[in-house]
């Protein structure tokens, strides 16, 4: 029977995701329910319908009209609010955890304490708060080198890190202040310091199937300054590693993605079945986690599922039904280099509303993904966030680069994207800066 599978989510990620699993041999129908609707998604879809994707009863009403074989959520909020536990109970399989186990992403502390009692490596030191209480001596035991987390979801405005964001300490008692006067819990870590790698793993609980290594950026600015994003591009290299990053980094990392699959299962009672994303720094002293996320990243899952050569329905299949160790999961031996297009004064005060004119044909282009954008009198309009990627594949990271700017040139309008991202210079500050952390 041919496979009916409902995607939730209608971002540039979620457009990866229908790309890939429209590419399967199986000829899914796919359906998709969205916040908004994805022109790239819906060209894609036999059925489409728009709402609040962490409703369960909005996502439910559809799924039960539409009857999918499959599900494949995209976004946290989603699984944070137990989208996944509600199709699994109405009988309908899901790549996404669900909501107890999606708390690797949707708690800090949840998954600090999750490493320390199964004595999984990679945690720095951290403490959690709900109160002001003991919090003034932990910041003065790390002074200038501490990282203070709301302990859930904020949209990734919830992290200040001393240096970046706070830089006295007065700054970070007031940020705690801020916390716990609305009522928010807490984490403060130690600040690591290194350079920042995803290590993402289909899981079906059991067998972990790693992807290769992708780097993010999150500054909005080229060398790295401004303010923070969701992401404003990233890149993969032809060997599934980066260049900054030992063999060692590699192996440990996987060695943590693999425990905490474990440890969350006992933990949860209840396997964890999706995509496992360990967030990394490399540092001096190895490899340290960041944050776990519940979920592909945006745009690492644009390099990633562009590169991914195996049938991604079938790799879906195999996560429900926990058959993953049978399948070779196989990605193309290139680099890849995704860079975003975003609206001018993004992310603080955004234009909205801008015509947005492709450079390539929406359905046979597979360089483009659409994340932030609506159709309005026919017309491509931005709606205020990431609005077009660019992925592109070569044999390095540098023509890969090359190929990715003099696309997403072409995309005009009262838009920016980062130049930087991928380019040999840059490769070269991420590497020289590795060696510096290393030797001090
Ligand atoms: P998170 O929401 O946990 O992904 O944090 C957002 C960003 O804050 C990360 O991508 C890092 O750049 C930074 N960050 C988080 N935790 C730390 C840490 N312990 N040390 C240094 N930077 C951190
Ligand atoms: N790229 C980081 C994230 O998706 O959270």
């Amino acid at each position: 029977m041919r496979e009916r599978i409902l995607i939730v989510g209608s971002g540039a990620r979620e457009h990866a995701i229908a790309a890939a699993l429209a590419r399967s041999p199986q000829k899914p129908e796919l359906l998709c329910f969205g916040s908004a609707v994805n022109p790239g998604i819906e060209i894609l879809c036999v059925e489409y319908a728009t709402g609040d994707v962490a409703d369960c009863d909005a996502v439910m009403k559809f799924a039960n009209k539409e009857r999918p074989r499959l599900a494949v959520i995209g976004p946290e909020a989603p699984l944070a609010a137990g989208v996944a536990d509600a199709l699994w109970a109405a009988g309908i399989p899901v790549v996404g955890p669900t909501q107890s186990l999606a708390r690797l992403e949707s708690s800090k502390s949840f998954t600090r304490d999750l490493l320390q009692r199964y004595e999984i490596p990679g945690n720095p030191f951290f403490q959690r708060f709900t109160s002001m209480d003991g919090v003034e001596a932990v910041l003065a035991g790390l002074p200038g080198r501490h990282v203070i987390k709301d302990d859930g979801l904020a949209g990734g405005k919830g992290v200040k890190v001393c240096g970046d964001h706070l830089h006295s300490m007065e700054e970070s008692l007031a940020f705690c202040a801020e916390l716990v006067e609305h009522g928010r819990s807490f984490v403060i870590e130690e600040k690591l310091v290194g350079e920042e790698f995803s290590l993402i793993s289909f899981c079906d609980g059991k067998t972990l199937k790693h992807m290769p290594l992708v780097q993010d950026h999150k500054r909005a600015y080229e060398g790295d300054r401004g303010p923070n994003t969701g992401g404003m591009g990233s890149y993969s290299d032809a060997d599934g590693r980066l260049p900054f990053v030992t063999e060692e980094d590699v192996r440990l990392a996987g060695e943590i993605n693999q425990r905490v699959a474990g440890a969350v299962e006992e933990a949860c009672g209840r396997p964890y079945q999706g995509i496992l994303y360990g967030g990394f720094m490399a540092t001096r002293d190895g490899v340290r986690l960041i944050e776990y996320n519940a979920r592909f990243g945006d745009p690492e899952c644009l390099n990633l599922l562009t590169l991914l050569e195996t049938d991604f329905v079938a790799i879906c299949r195999a996560i429900v039904e926990q058959t993953l160790a049978d399948i070779d999961v196989l990605f193309r031996g290139l680099a890849s280099v995704c860079k975003y297009v975003v609206p001018a004064g993004y992310p603080d005060s955004p234009r909205k509303g801008d015509v947005v004119l492709l450079p390539g044909d929406l359905r046979s282009d597979t360089r483009l993904y659409l994340g932030a954008v609506d159709v309005k009198g026919g017309l491509l309009v931005s709606t205020g966030s990431r609005t077009v990627a660019v992925v592109t594949m070569a044999e390095t990271i540098t023509e890969a680069e090359l190929i990715c700017e003099a696309f997403v040139t072409r995309i005009e309008g009262p838009f920016f994207h980062r130049a930087d991202i991928g380019t040999a210079e840059l490769i070269h500050k991420r590497v020289e800066h590795m060696a510096k952390v290393r030797a001090a």
